[in-house]
């Protein structure tokens, strides 16, 4: 088995933005664990947050499927990498695309390359796994940024994603999010057969994110 994924989202919250991101970064890299972490920087921080941390995973919050040329204002997918990206969200909550524009993306990425698409329920997870991408993390909107993590509050989203995501493509990892804040969280998603969490206001909002970060990590 894997080991367990710990993906903090840094959004475009003050605490991971610029030179907090980095500070954030440097504490992530420095937590003993077996879980594997990743941060999903800002398009603008990839390269200072990849510097400061070089040992730790950096992924984009979104890419869009263009190669150079006119395309204004789009996250070119081969600067981010050279940028120090090793993976990339798509399809968040807060940042939906159409489902065709994470196939191309997906066809445009380097093997290896992580790509975890995000779905609001079990059906949106099962369509996204038709597409084949290496992670699906599920998070119903309403619980995004609550107090209450969804495997709590909606531990059958989390297990009927997995059933139906592994009955389409059993390669593709199943993430869980929303709310979740504790080992104990990250431990239930275990549980219900997730392969780790995506999160971010635990851990951007917390008053000591090292605090948190050692805490999610405690039960694995
Ligand atoms: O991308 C993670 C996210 O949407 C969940 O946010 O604040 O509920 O952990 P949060």
């Amino acid at each position: 088995m894997s080991a367990p994924l710990i993906v903090v989202n840094c959004k475009t919250y003050a605490q991971a933005s610029g030179i907090a991101a980095e500070a954030l970064a440097v504490e992530m890299q420095a937590i003993d664990t077996n879980a594997r972490l990743v941060l999903a920087a800002s398009a603008l921080d990839i390269a200072s947050v990849a510097s400061a941390a070089p040992d730790l995973e950096v992924w984009a919050q979104h890419l869009d499927p263009v190669g150079y040329g006119s395309n204004t204002g789009r996250i070119h997918p081969k600067t981010a990498i050279e940028r120090g990206a090793t993976g990339t969200l798509s399809n968040h909550a807060e940042r939906k695309v159409p489902i065709g524009q994470i196939d191309e993306l997906l066809a445009a990425l380097p093997p290896g390359f992580d790509l975890c698409a995000c779905a609001a329920d079990p059906k949106e997870a099962e369509a996204l796994a038709h597409l084949a991408p290496p992670m699906i993390a599920v998070e119903p909107p309403e619980l995004i940024g609550g107090d209450i993590s969804v495997t709590t509050s909606d531990p059958t989203v989390v297990s009927s994603s997995v059933e139906v995501v592994r009955k389409v493509d059993s390669g593709i990892d199943v993430l869980c999010g929303a709310g979740v804040k504790t080992g104990e969280d990250v431990a239930a998603a275990l549980d219900l057969g997730a392969a780790g969490v995506l999160l971010a206001s635990g851990v951007t909002k917390a008053d000591d994110p090292k605090a948190v970060l050692s805490d999610l990590v405690s039960k694995i």
